[in-house]
């Protein structure tokens, strides 16, 4: 494995960042105590830049790809106006079960609307546009919500991709999620549609702006 940011550096880089909502620690602090994978939350760091990208594309509707136990789209739901809305998507009830709960006591949570079974099921029902989406779901479905998304994102929209370095795997990809990620990244950088850059942070962070 290759770490992209050290442990210190990270630490001092979340030390300064704006902090997320009151809620995010007990969040983290019972997903770390009550699931099987908690290193699927984004964490302070990440969610602080994309509530910071909802703010700069000044989203009013995000479609999230991923939700687990509510992490980023907290944190997202956090920067949208009022009457803002965001969409996510996942297939696990437990998980969602803890989301629900977090959301109903956020004073944001009214923005968010779950949908809860597989997500290109979910993708193909929704109409666009949407202003940013945020893809953090299983890797092999990473290409087609990528494609769905192209057609649902706005031009001058975002879409933002989620541990596209694979904790260094996409460098000499053998395991099928590794494969499927060096994949799009090539895609990606090929695909005239978007201007792309690819964030050397956490697990690696593809930002695609939709022209
Ligand atoms: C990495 S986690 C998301 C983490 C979340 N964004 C956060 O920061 O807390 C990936 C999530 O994708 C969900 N998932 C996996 N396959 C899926 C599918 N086909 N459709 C929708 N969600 C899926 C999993 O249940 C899991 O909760």
């Amino acid at each position: 494995m290759i770490p992209s940011l050290s442990e210190e550096i990270e630490e001092y880089a979340e030390r300064h960042t704006r902090v997320l909502s009151d809620l995010h620690p007990r969040l983290w602090k019972e997903t770390h105590e009550k699931t099987a994978s908690p290193r699927m939350m984004v964490g302070p760091l990440e969610g602080a830049l994309l509530r910071l990208l909802v703010r700069l594309v000044a989203a009013k509707r995000i479609l999230e790809i991923g939700m687990f136990t509510g992490y980023s789209a907290l944190a997202m739901a956090e920067a949208l106006p009022a009457d803002g809305q965001l969409i996510t998507c996942d297939v696990n009830p437990e998980t969602t079960e803890i989301a629900r709960r977090y959301f109903a006591t956020s004073p944001y949570g009214h923005k968010i609307e779950i949908k809860l079974g597989p997500a290109i099921e979910t993708l193909k029902s929704l109409k666009g546009p949407f202003d940013l989406c945020f893809i953090d779901a299983d890797k092999q479905g990473y290409s087609a919500y990528y494609d769905l998304c192209i057609d649902l994102v706005r031009r001058g929209g975002l879409i933002v991709l989620d541990n596209m370095l694979q904790s260094g795997r996409v460098l000499h990809p053998t395991d099928q999620a590794s494969r499927a990620i060096a994949g799009l990244n090539e895609r990606i950088q090929r695909d005239e549609r978007v201007e792309n850059v690819l964030l050397p942070i956490r697990d690696g962070i593809m930002l695609a702006y939709r022209r």
